[in-house]
């Protein structure tokens, strides 16, 4: 297993469910799932579609109409231009992205993953059988990662760099310009593609989808992979639906790894998906307006935190909270602090709010929080961590 534990996520999810199994009202704000529902149209096609009969296995790579679908939104959202073959439909965009770098990676070759990032990149790459090399972002360039880093960074044996816009968990989105920069550099390594995530790209606050490699720098879309997915955009993620759209050899590799482990993605939620794409889009600005007013009011509530600090990201639904000025102290038992890893686990057991703690995000002292929990819950969540932070000295 070449030393690969659970993801971080999953067993932050598990201690949460236990101590609610014990009676503990436990405010989740280390999870990626959305408070809000699934559209009812996209629902209601889900339904549909299972009426219809629709429940047989699908082409491995996706339905026709949900390529189509993929294929309109892409050009619509990217002005990106890409055929059916060109497109694979996956069971999430997790899928898609290990999927790539199982189909690509040979052993010692390198992956570049700028930091903070999601923590499941790092174990999908070494799953593949290759390095990850962690390029840290820093927080006075937005957590956003330079073209002279990246430069720097680069060895004969990079083979991908992952490129997530916006990012979690820091929230920083790369305009035109930043990856304008970025694609200078690749310019000058040809044999170096790039997997561009795009998952969190309706979860802005600036009204645009956050824009992607290949749209940016047509000269790299024959070795960008652009991924994205369903989940966030569309509050789906339990649908598990993702894309990834690239040259067609590299999509043909990711279809036969797909065909022997997995098989294709729902058929049911392929229906839902087709209708979440060509449906009505207001519910992308819709949300993202009231997913912005809650980060604002979470972070006013947490900057009042002793020892926290943080500053409103412009996507994603998350918050990266600095905790260097918790680091250090004791808790009401006794504990001395040393961590994010303490402080997280700190807020879980005395206060009953559970936190992403940023070493899994190659970020410390930082934990992460979700503002994609109702008014009231953010509310909540804010006064027992001000209570907790009040109580370490
Ligand atoms: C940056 C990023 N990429 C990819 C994923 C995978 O999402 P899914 O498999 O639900 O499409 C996630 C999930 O949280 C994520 O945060």
């Amino acid at each position: 297993m070449r030393g690969i534990k659970a993801s971080p996520a999953s067993v932050l999810r598990r201690r949460a469910r236990e101590l609610r199994a014990t009676g503990r009202d436990i405010i989740e704000l280390s999870s990626g799932n959305l408070d809000f529902p699934t559209p009812d149209h996209v629902i209601a096609a889900a339904h549909d579609a299972a009426l219809r009969g629709e429940t047989r296995y699908t082409d491995v790579d996706g339905t026709p109409e949900l390529k189509q679908a993929v294929q309109a939104a892409l050009l619509r959202d990217h002005h990106l231009d890409y055929r059916p073959d060109e497109i694979v439909i996956t069971n999430g965009s997790t899928q898609a992205l290990f999927n790539a770098l199982l189909a690509t990676l040979a052993p010692a070759d390198e992956v570049i993953i700028p930091a903070p990032y999601w923590a499941p990149y790092l174990d999908q790459v070494r799953l593949a059988g290759g390095t990850p090399v962690v390029v840290p972002c820093a927080q006075n360039n937005g957590f956003k990662l330079r073209a002279e880093d990246l430069q720097a960074a680069i060895s004969p044996r990079t083979r991908w760099i992952v490129l997530n816009n916006p990012v979690n968990p820091s929230g920083a989105l790369y305009s035109r310009e930043d990856l304008s920069e970025i694609a200078a550099v690749l310019l000058r390594h040809p044999d170096i593609w790039v997997l561009a995530d795009g998952l969190y790209e309706h979860i802005v606050f600036n009204g645009t989808p956050a824009p992607t490699l290949a749209e940016i720098e047509p000269r790299l879309k024959p070795r960008t992979l652009t991924v994205s997915g369903l989940a966030k955009s569309y509050a789906m993620m339990g649908w598990r639906i993702g894309y990834a759209a690239g040259p067609a050899a590299l999509i043909r590799e990711i279809i036969t790894i797909q065909s022997q482990t997995t098989s294709g993605a729902s058929s049911i939620s392929q229906a839902a998906a087709v209708a979440a794409l060509d449906g009505a889009q207001d519910v992308l600005t819709e949300r993202a307006a009231i997913l912005r007013a809650r980060r604002d009011r979470f972070a006013e509530l947490l900057n009042e935190c002793a020892g926290l600090s943080c500053v409103p990201p412009e996507g994603t639904f998350y918050l990266l909270v600095n905790c260097a000025g918790v680091i250090g102290k004791r808790a009401p038992d006794g504990k001395v602090i040393a961590t994010d890893r303490d402080f997280s686990a700190y807020l879980l057991e005395q206060a009953d709010v559970a936190v992403f703690p940023g070493e899994d995000l190659g970020l410390s002292p930082h934990i992460r929080v979700s503002f994609a929990n109702p008014s009231a819950t953010i509310e909540e969540a804010a006064r027992r961590s001000k209570r907790a932070c009040e109580a370490l000295q």
